[in-house]
């Protein structure tokens, strides 16, 4: 019983560190008021696993051939809902970071890209509508992502080395992830020239794994 106890005092102390918060506890995003936090569940030399709570964000899509024609076309129209294209005219603060989905293909053929900015806190509960009938608002279940960091910018190129890295890196540890597609994940605004992190992301299936060697 005792031990029960602790452990949902454990739970719930994990779970009030998550969600949208304050940037200042957060060492990655440097550039917004509030960002998506989480939780370190392990790490090894080549991957970490992060746990992430549930939480909603302002959402589009664009079928594309590649990143570069797709992120901008979705970027706009998520920087319209969040200055003010919704139906009560907020503004919404813009918080990181911006996550890409990025469908796994064929370069000649078109995927569907979805990009996503997390909802501030305040908007959390009850987002405004989305007045442009392509941008949706989506609510992600608490989730555990495999995921790496990486510096300089996200292209086609660069997204495609680090995923490519890391899901090499997630079969050599015999850890099932989600295939198919996988996310590219940025904390800095394109104003930023120096010292921009990155992060390529796989959803993990069943229980993470982090260590097979011990
Ligand atoms: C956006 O793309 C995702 C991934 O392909 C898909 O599951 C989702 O249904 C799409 N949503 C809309 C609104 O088109």
């Amino acid at each position: 019983m005792i031990f029960l106890a602790g452990l949902v005092g454990f739970v719930l102390a994990l779970t009030a560190e998550a969600r949208v918060g304050d940037s200042s506890n957060s060492k990655l995003c440097t550039e917004t008021k509030e960002c998506l936090l989480f939780d370190l569940v392990c790490e090894t030399s080549t991957y970490q696993v992060r746990r992430y709570d549930s939480v909603k964000w302002v959402s589009t899509n664009e079928s594309s051939y590649f990143f570069e024609i797709a992120a901008p076309k979705m970027f706009s129209k998520l920087f319209k809902y969040i200055t003010g294209e919704n139906e009560e005219g907020q503004k919404i603060e813009m918080t990181s970071p911006v996550v890409v989905r990025i469908p796994e293909k064929r370069i000649w053929e078109k995927g569907e890209y979805t990009m996503s900015f997390l909802l501030p806190s305040e908007h959390q509960s009850n987002p405004p509508k989305p007045t442009n009938e392509d941008v949706y608002i989506k609510e992600t279940p608490e989730m555990n992502v495999y995921l790496k960091s990486y510096g300089g910018w996200i292209t086609t190129m660069s997204d495609n080395i680090k995923s490519n890295a890391l899901s090499s890196a997630l079969d050599a540890a015999n850890a099932a992830y989600k295939k198919g597609s996988h996310y590219a994940v940025g904390y800095n605004s394109p104003m930023t020239i120096l010292k921009r992190n990155n992060e390529v992301w796989y959803m993990v299936e069943g229980d993470p794994v982090c260590d097979t060697s011990e």
